[in-house]
């Protein structure tokens, strides 16, 4: 394991500057310079891309393999918490996901790596994805690149909930399809004195809230995990009138790309049939989100033993029903994603949320394992 105390120390640095200049996704400028100084520094190629935020480069000058790693550098519309000396500048945007830890991780490895480029059968390239918050970078990447000649592309997140370095991953369903809707129901408004002289929405929403609950408890097999939350109503602005309309919105969550296409039509389908039952009409708009997060068999079974072989902690982990935009590239190219311990406690996108430097080592290091393995153990 690579561990020089003076080169974990400057990328601590880096890290803490990251941190402090926090930008919410698409809106990367400033990180994005930054990462195009520290490459440019090194001399590290960065490549044409159609990207406005995020780039990608790439270390390697012989034919071979292309293998991708990938970092996410976005950070949350949140206000900061915390009480570090580096905390957000930026009054209401905050690194609460921890993308500057994996932003800097990736910075570090590239150092290195460029290094050791004359050694290097093939070509590694580096993705600084923008926009992964919003479920948007990854498709953005997709845009301008052509996996067709990638053998492989790996990324992580940190994990607050693992102990400090634990390499965390599973086969499949590691995280959940996310899905988004928004839904209006369409009544005719009137007094509240009166109701039988209108059609109230407010009843055929409610009614709709309790029907789709129907869906997880007497539609899906009970060893499936779906969620179906409804999370915002919204109708009316006052006590005496019955108002026009009834919006909802929510999110479908599940492992199973059939179970979520059944999900997504039944979920129509109550809304349509109970606004039907009061004589009223509905529209549903989808936000199709990422697809369940599976990793590659191949990339699996290869990456496992080598963490293994390697005395890396590797720690089973449980699905997670939260959703990661890298589940968009799977589609295109074999890849593999872990979740990496940082031993802190604050979740994932909370004001106080913290990253131990430390963890550094563990994430720089889980990059290089990861080249080694598919690029020179493997030509
Ligand atoms: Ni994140």
């Amino acid at each position: 394991m690579y561990n020089d105390p003076t080169f974990f120390n400057k990328l601590t640095h880096i890290r803490r500057h990251i941190h402090q200049h926090p930008e919410l996704s698409g809106q990367e400028y400033q990180t994005t310079a930054y990462i195009r100084n520290f490459l440019e520094e090194r001399n590290i190629k960065i490549l044409e891309s159609k990207l406005d935020t995020g780039l990608i480069a790439e270390i390697g000058k012989s034919d071979g393999k292309i293998i991708g790693l990938r970092a996410d550098i976005d950070a949350l519309p949140i206000s900061e918490k915390t009480q570090l000396s580096y905390k957000s500048i930026n009054e209401g945007v905050m690194h609460a996901c921890g993308h500057d830890l994996h932003t800097t991780s990736l910075l570090g490895a590239a150092e290195l790596l460029k290094q050791h480029e004359e050694n290097l059968p093939g070509k590694v390239r580096l993705i600084f994805q923008p926009a992964e918050e919003i479920f948007q970078g990854a498709q953005l990447v997709l845009n301008t690149v052509d996996f067709n000649d990638w053998s492989a592309l790996v990324g992580f997140h940190n994990a607050p909930d693992l102990p400090l370095g634990a390499i965390g991953f599973r086969e499949s369903k590691q995280m959940a399809s996310v899905d988004r809707f928004h839904g209006i129901i369409y009544g005719d408004g009137t007094h509240a004195a009166h109701p039988e002289q209108g059609s109230d929405p407010i009843v055929t929403g409610s009614q709709i809230v309790a029907n789709l609950q129907a869906i997880v408890s007497r539609h899906v097999p009970a060893n499936e995990q779906v969620v179906v939350s409804i999370t915002h109503t919204t109708a009316g602005n006052t006590w005496n009138v019955i108002p026009n309309e009834f919006h909802f919105e929510g999110t479908v969550r599940t492992f199973d790309n059939e179970v979520r296409e059944k999900v997504l039509h039944l979920l129509e389908k109550i809304v349509h049939n109970t606004a039907d039952s009061f004589d009223q009409t509905a529209d549903v708009n989808w936000i199709t989100g990422p697809g369940p997060l599976n990793n590659d068999l191949k990339l699996f079974k290869k990456l496992s033993s080598s963490f293994t072989k390697n005395k890396r902690n590797v720690v089973p982990l449980d699905t997670n029903l939260g959703g990661e935009d890298f589940a968009f590239y799977q589609e295109h190219v074999p890849t593999f994603f872990a979740s990496i311990g940082t031993g802190k406690n604050f979740p994932l996108h909370h004001p106080e949320f913290l990253v131990d430097d430390a963890a550094l080592v563990y994430t720089v290091n889980y990059y290089l394992d990861v080249v080694k393995e598919l690029l020179i153990n493997d030509q």
